[in-house]
């Protein structure tokens, strides 16, 4: 009997938290700007210069042309939001698994793969490390290993709360078919993703395929564009288990329309934008690492065209349809290669 009580209290808690943790989020999606801000007055009072306040200090003062491009971004991201979002299900900390924190710097990163998150990652670590690191320097399995970073999962809903309100978050997003191209590229083309080959790739050879080769049933080595976008868009597919988080939609990671996102980075204008949200943390000596030469707009461009002309109309139209928040929430045109009509 008094086992089965402190059950009930436990579930009872559990579900007061998730109540708080919706509440918090869907007022901050309300307040206005300067309201949001306000939030990190604290800061007045502490020793530290805080990522947030700094963010806020750069809206009030003479307009910057960098900070009113990111103010532009939010308000249309906001105003994406409010006309494209209906009725939406409870967030409970799992949902945040993606976004990453920073306590001593009071950040919270939303990471997308595909999105350079291990430059990010590395980042973030370079920063929380006490001797200066070069971020450059820190490998990539080191910085993908989990439990390097804390998720904001991790916390419980007061903590989680307190962190969303106070802390600078930040997120990067990209062109959605050129980053749905770079991972078919990425884990189906490059020979070093045997393990994602054998793990997604036999699946799709298996479901897709009337009479699969032995060997490409026990590879899934080659798995063409077309079979990966019609295991995208198979509605078993979500029915198992959610999409990998390399081709799941961003703002089904980072919750863009139930968390108050302060800076929208884009991979298209990396540089630029990791230098902002540097600029606002204000860690001298720290440089976000320069992207490889192969990452260039152009050419993911190009590869996306190039993956998409040989799939049909049909397909590209329901392709649109799964990623079209994602087009909208963080204003990608439609691709002109497209031919939806
Ligand atoms: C949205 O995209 C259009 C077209 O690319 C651009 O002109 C405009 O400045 C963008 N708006 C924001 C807020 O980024």
């Amino acid at each position: 009997m008094k086992r089965c009580c402190w059950r009930w209290r436990v579930l009872l808690a559990a579900c007061l938290g998730a109540a708080l943790l919706l509440l918090v989020a869907a007022t901050l999606s309300l307040l206005p700007e300067s309201e949001n801000g306000a939030l990190g007055s604290g800061w007045l009072s502490g020793k530290r210069r805080n990522a947030l306040q700094m963010l806020y200090n750069l809206d009030q003062g003479p307009s910057l042309a960098l900070a009113e491009v990111h103010r532009q971004r939010r308000n249309l991201l906001r105003h994406a939001c409010s006309h494209h979002t209906r009725r939406q299900r409870l967030l409970q900390p799992e949902d945040l698994r993606h976004v990453l924190v920073d306590d001593t710097h009071g950040l919270l990163y939303c990471y997308i793969p595909k999105v350079a998150c291990t430059n990010w990652k590395r980042v973030l670590l370079a920063m929380s490390s006490l001797t200066s690191q070069d971020p450059q320097a820190i490998p990539a399995h080191e910085a993908h290993a989990p439990g390097r970073l804390p998720s904001l999962a991790d916390f419980s809903p007061t903590e989680i709360n307190w962190r969303l309100r106070d802390y600078l978050a930040f997120l990067f997003v990209r062109e959605p078919f050129e980053r749905l191209a770079s991972a078919y590229q990425n884990k189906f083309k490059r020979p070093y993703s045997a393990a994602f080959q054998r793990h997604y790739g036999t699946r799709i050879v298996r479901r897709l395929r009337p009479h699969p080769h032995p060997d490409a049933l026990a590879r899934g080595h080659d798995v063409r564009f077309a079979e990966f976008l019609a295991y995208l868009l198979d509605p078993r597919t979500r029915r198992n288990e959610p999409f990998n988080e390399h081709w799941e939609r961003a703002h089904a990671l980072c919750h863009p329309c139930r968390l108050r996102y302060d800076v929208v980075g884009k991979f298209e204008t990396l540089a630029e934008d990791a230098a902002f949200v540097l600029g606002l943390v204000g860690v001298p000596g720290l440089h976000f690492p320069a992207p490889p030469p192969r990452a260039k707009a152009a050419t993911t461009h190009h590869q996306a065209m190039r993956l998409f002309q040989d799939i049909s109309p049909f397909y590209q139209r329901r392709l649109f349809d799964l990623y079209k928040m994602d087009f909208l929430l963080f204003n990608y045109s439609t691709p002109s290669y497209l031919r939806l009509h």
